[in-house]
C-alpha cells in the first residue's frame, strides 16, 4: 500500500491531525508492541481487562470488522486472532509503517488504508463490527465518523468506542505536564465539542452525553451500554499520560467505552 500523501484536500482538523500523529507516532511504539504482544485485549490508561469490561462483541468468529483510526492497529490484531475479518483505517503513514512492522513480526496479515475515517472508501453495510479506541472516538469529527460508522455497518452491526471520560474533560483546565485533571469542573459543557490544547495543534472531540445519545439514534444506532471505566484500586499514576492521575481515576469515570447496535 503506498502511503505517500496525495493531492486529497484534508478537511483543516485532519490535515493538522495527520502532521501531529506522524509526529506522536514514535512515542506509540513501544507501547503498540506490548499491546500487541498480549493475546488478552486490555483496554485504556489503566490496562483494565477484557474480562471485565466485555467491550468485544462476544462472537467475533468470520465477522467483517473496520477499526476506524487504528494507529499501531493492536485491537485489529485482537480481533484478528478471534476469527475475525479485521480492515484497519488510520490517518497517520507513521502509524500505519509500525502498524505493518507489527504485522511482519507477529506474522499476522490484515489490510490497513491510509485515509480519513470521517469518509472511507468502503462499501455500505460491509461491516459487522466498527470499532476504535481513542482513534476517531477521540480525533475525528463525530458529526462526520459517526454517519459513517453507520453507513459502514450491517443492519445489526456493532459499534464499539472507546475515549477520554466526560467528566475528565470538564476537570482537565490545560493539557500540559504537571497539571492533571482536578476536583473540580474547569470548563463548559454547554457547547463542548471541538479542543485544541495551548501549545498543540491537534484537534480533539468531544461531546455531552445527551449529545452522544441524540447523534447515535439519529444515525440509526440503539445504546445498548456505556462503560464508564475506573482504574483499578492498584492502578500507578501512567508513565506516558500525565492529564490524569490513578487517584483521580479511581473516584471519577478518566474513560468510557459506548456500544451501540445499528438498527435492524
Ligand atoms: C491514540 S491512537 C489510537 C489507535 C490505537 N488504539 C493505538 O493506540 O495505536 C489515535 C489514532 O487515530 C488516528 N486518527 C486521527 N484522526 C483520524 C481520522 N480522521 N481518521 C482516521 N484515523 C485518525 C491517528 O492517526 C492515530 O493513529
Amino acid at each position: 500500500m503506498d502511503d505517500r500523501p496525495t493531492d486529497e484536500t484534508l478537511p483543516e482538523h485532519v490535515a493538522a491531525n495527520r502532521e501531529a500523529w506522524d509526529r506522536y507516532a514514535v512515542e506509540y511504539i513501544e507501547p503498540g508492541h506490548r499491546a500487541w504482544a498480549h493475546d488478552e485485549p486490555t483496554w485504556g490508561i489503566w490496562g483494565v481487562p477484557e474480562s471485565e469490561l466485555h467491550l468485544l462483541p462476544d462472537d467475533l468468529d468470520g465477522k467483517d470488522a473496520i477499526e476506524l483510526g487504528c494507529g499501531t492497529a493492536y485491537v485489529s490484531a485482537w480481533l484478528a486472532r478471534r476469527g475475525a475479518r479485521p480492515v484497519g483505517i488510520d490517518n497517520s503513514p507513521a502509524q500505519l509503517a509500525t502498524a505493518r512492522r507489527f504485522q511482519e513480526e507477529f506474522d499476522l496479515e490484515f489490510p490497513v488504508h491510509l485515509g480519513n475515517a470521517e469518509a472511507t472508501p468502503f462499501r455500505d453495510a460491509s461491516f459487522d463490527v466498527a470499532i476504535s479506541e481513542y482513534g476517531a472516538a477521540l480525533w475525528a469529527d463525530p458529526y462526520a465518523w459517526i454517519p459513517e460508522a453507520a453507513r459502514l455497518l450491517r443492519p445489526g452491526g456493532q459499534l464499539v468506542f472507546l475515549t477520554n471520560g466526560l467528566i475528565l474533560q470538564l476537570c482537565v483546565e490545560e493539557l500540559v505536564a504537571d497539571d492533571p485533571a482536578k476536583a473540580a469542573l474547569q470548563r463548559p459543557l454547554f457547547g463542548m465539542h471541538r479542543t485544541v490544547w495551548p501549545d498543540d495543534t491537534a484537534v480533539e472531540f468531544h461531546l455531552p452525553h445527551g449529545e452522544w445519545i441524540r447523534l447515535l439514534r439519529e444515525h440509526g444506532f440503539e445504546i445498548e451500554r456505556l462503560v464508564e471505566i475506573q482504574a483499578p484500586a492498584d492502578a500507578i499514576d501512567s508513565a506516558q499520560y500525565s492529564h490524569v492521575t490513578a487517584d483521580w481515576a479511581r473516584q471519577w469515570p478518566s474513560e468510557e467505552a459506548w456500544i451501540a447496535r445499528k438498527r435492524g
